[in-house]
């Protein structure tokens, strides 16, 4: 009997982990909860929340649900993952103590601190008027965060003292993020490129994927406010010996404390890196695959996804990268999972966002996709739905479109072409997604 595997979630990121186990050879059988219209065509979608976690333990339980593999944050945070431990499900996403490092970013700081992992300096507040008087012990520019999972809105890069105070106040007093909001980080500003490290693991062995980078702001050349992100290449070309740098300096220690501290962890964590004139530091942890660098990552893995997935949240995921074959040829040294990779093959993903997003937008305008997808091309659903029949927008980051290739301007070309014949009522999108596409020159 095939296998059962349930997605958890709704978003871009859960109809590429969908497509991806869909490609298995163990030809699963596959469950969405919620899901998508994207989801829909290969999955059966499960009209159940991701907060309902009673809901989905039912489901598993009823189901004989082999695998469940937790896509967003909250649920996770919230420790879905230890209820359905409970009832001895294998989840692919780790508890509520690992998913701690994104829930809680003072605890991240700690881990980070004490395994003497390269990140910004930092000072913890719960008073506006402490975290006033420290800035005035600073220079601009300086980073406000919220301590807890605020969507993604809770970091403020602050340039001015000005609007370092506002974005204290709107945790602090204002509460705009609720409780997520009543403890800060007053950060240094670090500045370089960004990486997005997705570290596969099942709290003893580990694997890197390919390293991605995301583009988080709404306008070309990185201008304009924040958005849960805005497209992804992948893989990101570095200096030869940033591949190691990254795996002894960052990945190695981070996973040893965590063991240290008798945290398990058995899914992805996802490591956000800037790459300073100094080396790599953190600034932040993901408990959970990032979106959209999933929809890029994925379709680069040369291996069977279900079964990689599956002997993570087994904890055997040692045992099964011994039998894998060996790196291809373009390979960098000293990157641990090297050979889970095509790294002669590249990616994209550009996001087709509703006017408005990251502010207000309209919703419920019809869509037109590409006649259809190929083995280079696809459209991955992120906020649709359907509606008498038709298919329309239902959320700010519409969908992606993807591309891969034998190098990143033919991956782009893909992408960009899919875009041309997709049509909705105010679709917005980047055109320099993957337009500098590499970092050899970093340092
Ligand atoms: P975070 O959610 O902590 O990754 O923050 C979101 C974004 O804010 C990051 O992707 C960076 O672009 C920026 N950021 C966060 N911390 C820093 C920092 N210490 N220095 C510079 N930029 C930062
Ligand atoms: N792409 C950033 C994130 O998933 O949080």
């Amino acid at each position: 009997m095939s296998r059962k595997v349930l997605v958890v979630g709704s978003g871009g990121r859960e109809h590429a982990i969908v497509k991806q186990l869909a490609a298995s050879p163990q030809q699963p059988q596959l469950f969405c909860a919620p899901g998508n219209p994207g989801t829909a065509e290969l999955a059966a979608n499960v009209p159940l929340s991701v907060s309902d976690f009673e809901g989905i333990a039912s489901f598993c339980r009823e189901q004989s649900v082999d695998l469940v593999i937790i896509g967003p944050e909250d649920p996770l945070i919230d420790g879905l993952a230890d209820v359905l431990h409970r009832i001895d499900i294998p989840v692919f996403g780790p508890g509520a103590t690992g998913a701690r490092l994104e829930g809680d970013k003072e605890f991240a700081k700690q881990v980070l601190s004490t395994a003497d992992v390269p990140s910004a300096h930092y000072h913890a507040f719960s008073t506006s008027s402490a975290a006033l008087k420290h800035l005035d012990t600073l220079d601009m520019p300086v980073v406000v965060k919220a301590c807890g999972a605020a969507q993604g809105k809770g970091v403020a890069v602050c340039a001015t003292r000005e609007e370092a105070e506002a974005h204290v106040h709107e945790c602090l007093d204002d509460q705009r993020f609720g409780g997520a909001g009543l403890r800060i980080l007053i950060e240094e500003c670090l500045f370089g490129p960004e990486l997005s490290v997705l570290v596969v693991t099942d709290g003893q062995d580990y694997c890197l994927l390919a390293p991605s980078r995301d583009h988080k702001r709404i306008g070309e050349n990185d201008c304009g406010p924040n958005t849960g992100g805005m497209g992804a290449f992948a893989p990101v070309e570095l200096p030869a010996d940033l591949y190691g740098e990254i795996d002894a300096r960052i990945v190695l220690p981070v996973l040893a404390e965590l063991r240290r501290r008798d945290i398990p962890y058995r899914g992805v964590l996802y490591i956000g890196l800037i790459l300073t004139e100094s080396g790599p530091s953190v600034l932040e942890f993901n408990c959970r695959f990032g979106d959209p660098e999933t929809q890029v990552v994925l379709p680069l893995f040369t291996g069977d996804f279900l079964e990689f997935c599956y002997q993570t949240a087994l904890g055997n995921l040692g045992a099964y990268l011994q039998g894998l074959h060996e790196p291809g040829r373009k390979a960098p040294a000293n990157w641990t999972g090297s050979d889970l990779t095509a790294w002669d093959r590249h990616s994209v993903v550009v996001v087709a966002a509703a006017d408005g997003y990251p502010g207000n937008y309209l919703s419920g305008k019809a869509i037109e996709l590409p006649s259809g997808p190929d083995d280079d091309g696809w459209i991955i659903q992120a906020g649709t739905r359907n509606e008498q029949d038709r298919l329309v927008t239902s959320g700010g980051r519409v969908l992606g479109a993807v591309g891969v290739g034998n190098d990143l301007e033919e991956a782009r070309s893909t992408a960009y072409g899919l875009l041309g014949e997709t049509h909705f009522e105010g679709l917005t999108y980047r055109r320099d997604i993957g337009a500098s596409g590499e970092d050899r020159d970093a340092r």
